[in-house]
């Protein structure tokens, strides 16, 4: 069966132009970093977005935003669907907002369309994602089920504003952040629709893709300390350096990823005091390991501890670490796949099921509610950078399934 609705194709493409303006950033990618000037501006004309797409708009404790198209029968629990507006450091137009936008319209074409639903049916750009300024993320997800730790308040980003601080600055009140949670049967599903960042559509030639599971992220922040000393003076024998722990630990990284199937990335480092004659003294990095399968992710933290025991017997160091983020994968339900895939085909398009690489606020959702992912094609799966790409077509696909997706689930 054909859909019944569809979205604006120009409304979609020029809503996703509009917010890929917010937060330009010198090198050419957008930086919206959570509860930063930038991304409280995008969260602004975000509240204007849903408002004129006919939506009830409020913001919750947490600092999620929600916009509530009421169904027709009161209590009934909400279909939601959204994503995240903030960003990366010099990211792309498509991570998150795509996911958001495209609820919005999805919505918005059916208010037009006069199609009431038994459901009501939620926007929700979830707060911080991304995690880049305090190393966690999704923490409005988390919020929404009264699950932020005071241990993620206390994390500092680089300017050493903690992250309580940065919510209070923002005008929030963290006291207040238990009445954002939710109950799980007030909920009916999750949808989120994303951006591959990946290759496996462009390679098949697909627009959209159903996804199945989605790898469950592990983040540490590890510290190193050694003794800094002349780089002259000092003979190689008697040093300590931390930086060379630091790259035996990050070789241990690369090499447990790669065994056990997963990935591993240490993309955030600093030596210190960072002079090209002092020996490091100190690194600080973070390591970003991913699985679909828990056990195997835990054998690649087993190994880089070992690791870490043998570098301060090796090289004298001392080596601290915090875990700033463990989310376990998770599987989408399988009943919303199957109306993903009846959508894919009502858009006229194939079914093609996939696992999901990056992480999601729908592995958090996933915990307490069904939920479901719909992939769109990125050009040559590149993300977390200005070059993230997704054609308007496959774009206007994705919303279109979302929307068909919303509106089966909402009916
Ligand atoms: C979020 O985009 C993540 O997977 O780190
Ligand atoms: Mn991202
Ligand atoms: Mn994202």
């Amino acid at each position: 069966m054909l859909a019944i609705c569809q979205v604006d194709e120009k409304q979609l493409w020029d809503g996703l132009m509009s917010f890929r303006r917010l937060g330009r950033d010198h090198k050419g990618g957008i930086t919206r970093l959570a509860l930063s000037p930038e991304d409280m501006k995008a969260r602004g004309r975000l509240l204007e977005y849903m408002k004129d797409a006919g939506l009830e708009v409020r913001v919750d404790e947490v600092g999620n935003i929600i916009g509530r198209l009421e169904g027709k029968v009161p209590d009934a629990p909400a279909v939601i669907a959204g994503s995240h507006i903030d960003t990366v450091i010099n990211g792309g137009p498509f991570d998150g907002s795509l996911g958001v936008i495209g609820a919005v319209e999805a919505v918005r074409a059916l208010i037009k369309a006069g199609i009431s639903m038994t459901h009501p049916i939620e926007v929700i750009s979830f707060q911080d994602e991304e995690g880049v300024r305090f190393g966690s993320g999704y923490t409005g997800s988390k919020g929404m089920f009264g699950k932020i730790s005071r241990e993620t308040l206390g994390l500092k980003d680089d300017q050493g504003i903690t992250y309580k601080e940065a919510y209070e600055q923002a005008g929030f009140i963290p006291a207040d952040f238990h009445k954002a949670a939710r109950a799980p049967e007030d909920i009916k599903a999750y949808i989120e629709m994303h951006i591959e960042q990946s290759r496996q559509l462009e390679e098949q030639q697909l627009s959209v893709g159903v996804v199945k599971d989605i790898q469950g992220p592990l983040w540490l922040q590890v510290n190193i300390k050694g003794m800094a000393d002349h780089a002259g003076a000092t003979p190689m024998t008697i040093r300590s350096d931390a930086a060379l722990a630091m790259a035996e630990v990050m070789l241990e990284v690369e090499a447990a990823a790669s065994e056990e199937g997963g990935v591993g990335t240490v993309g955030k480092l600093k030596v210190f005091p960072d002079g090209i004659n002092i020996i490091p003294g100190e690194a600080a990095f973070s390591i970003d390991f991913r699985h679909t399968i828990t056990a195997k992710r835990d054998r690649m933290l087993s190994r880089v501890k070992q690791c870490f025991q043998e570098q301060e017997k090796k090289r004298g160091v001392h080596i601290e670490y915090q875990i700033t983020k463990q989310v376990e994968p998770a599987s989408c339900s399988e009943e919303i796949r199957k109306v993903i895939a009846d959508s894919c085909v009502s858009a006229g398009l194939p079914v093609y099921e996939m696992n999901c690489g990056a992480g999601h606020d729908a592995l958090i959702l996933g915990e307490y509610v069904p939920f479901g992912m719909i992939f769109v094609r990125s050009r040559q799966g590149i993300s977390h950078h200005p070059d993230e790409w997704s054609d308007e077509a496959d774009c206007v696909n994705g919303a279109n399934v979302l929307l068909e997706t919303i509106r089966t689930l909402a009916e």
